[in-house]
C-alpha cells in the first residue's frame, strides 16, 4: 500500500512517437513529473483508434492518477465520457477547445496567420497547403488562420490547393507529384515532419527549395536546422507545453476543485532559407 502510495502514475498518450515534435513535449513532462515525483506511463497510439482505447482501458485499470492526451483519432467527448465515469483527471492536448478542462495552448489561428502572412509578403500568390487526414482542433485553426489572411488578400484557397496525407515524413514524401502538379509557388506544409518529406520528393525529382518551389513547415522540430536549406517554419515550445500540460494535470490531480486553468505559450516565426521572395 504505501508503494502504491507513493508512486503515482500520469498515463501519457501520443500519436506519433517518430516525430521529434512530441519527443519534446515528452521530455517536457518527464521533467514536471520528476520534480513532482510523478513517473510518466507513454504510449504511442500509432494514429490507432483501437489501439488507443486498448491503452486507456489499461491505463485505467492500473489507476493512473491522471491522463494527458494527444490524439487525432479518439473523439474528445468519448474520452471525456470514459475518463469522468472513472473520476480520472486529464488533460487534452491539441483539441483548443476551451470548454474541455484545464488546457495548454499555443494561438494556431494565429500561427496560420504568420504563415500566410510570411509567404504573402515574398510575393508568393498560388500557395499550395500541405495536411493531413485527420484533422485535430489545433490543426483545423492553424488552416482557418491561414485561409483568413489569403482571404484578406482576395486570393482563394480552393480545395485543389490543398492536399492531404499522413502527418509524416512518409506522408509528405508521398504527396510530392501532386504537389507539383498543382505548380505552386511555394508549400505550406502543416508540421516539419511532412516538410522534410516533400524535401526528399523534391530532391529526387530536380525541384530545387527554394529558387524553384518554397516550402515553410510548422513546429520547429531540431531537424529543421539540419537539413538543407534550413527549413523556414513556426516554433512551438514542444518542451514547455509538456512542462505546463503536466503541471496543470498535477495540480488538478492534487486538487480536484481547483478551477480551470489555461495557459497559453507563445509562437514565433523562425526564418531561415527554405523560402525565396519571387521576382
Ligand atoms: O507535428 C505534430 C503536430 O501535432 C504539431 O503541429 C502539434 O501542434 C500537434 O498537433
Amino acid at each position: 500500500n504505501l508503494i502504491m502510495r507513493s508512486t503515482q502514475t500520469i498515463g501519457v498518450l501520443v500519436p506519433n512517437l517518430a516525430n521529434p515534435f512530441f519527443s519534446m513535449f515528452i521530455k517536457g513532462i518527464q521533467q514536471a513529473s520528476q520534480n513532482n515525483k510523478f513517473i510518466p506511463i507513454i504510449f504511442d497510439a500509432n494514429q490507432n483508434q483501437e489501439l488507443q482505447s486498448m491503452y486507456l482501458e489499461e491505463l485505467i485499470k492500473r489507476a493512473a492518477n491522471g491522463l494527458i492526451i494527444a490524439s487525432a483519432t479518439l473523439d474528445a467527448n468519448d474520452i471525456d465520457r470514459i475518463l469522468t465515469r472513472n473520476g480520472i483527471p486529464y488533460l487534452l492536448f491539441d483539441q483548443n477547445d476551451a470548454q474541455i478542462g484545464d488546457r495548454v495552448w499555443v494561438d494556431d489561428y494565429k500561427g496560420g496567420q504568420m504563415v500566410a502572412k510570411y509567404l504573402l509578403a515574398a510575393g508568393h500568390r498560388r500557395i499550395a497547403l500541405l495536411v493531413g487526414e485527420q484533422v485535430t482542433q489545433n490543426i483545423q485553426q492553424r488552416i482557418d488562420g491561414f485561409r483568413s489572411v489569403m482571404k484578406q488578400y482576395r486570393l482563394s484557397l480552393p480545395d485543389e490547393m490543398v492536399v492531404q496525407s499522413p502527418m509524416t515524413k512518409l506522408g509528405g514524401y508521398q504527396a510530392t507529384d501532386e504537389l507539383l502538379r498543382l505548380k505552386p509557388s511555394a508549400i505550406f506544409a502543416i508540421n516539419d515532419e511532412m516538410a522534410i518529406g516533400v524535401y526528399r520528393g523534391f530532391q529526387e525529382r530536380g525541384v530545387r527549395i527554394p529558387a524553384d518551389i518554397s516550402i515553410m513547415g510548422y513546429d520547429d522540430i531540431d531537424l529543421a536546422d539540419f537539413i538543407t536549406p534550413k527549413l523556414t517554419t513556426i516554433h512551438q515550445p514542444a518542451f514547455e507545453m509538456g512542462q505546463v500540460a503536466t503541471e496543470l494535470l498535477i495540480e488538478r490531480i492534487q486538487n480536484p476543485r481547483l478551477m480551470h486553468q489555461d495557459k497559453q505559450l507563445p509562437l514565433e516565426l523562425i526564418e531561415r532559407d527554405s523560402v525565396i521572395a519571387k521576382q
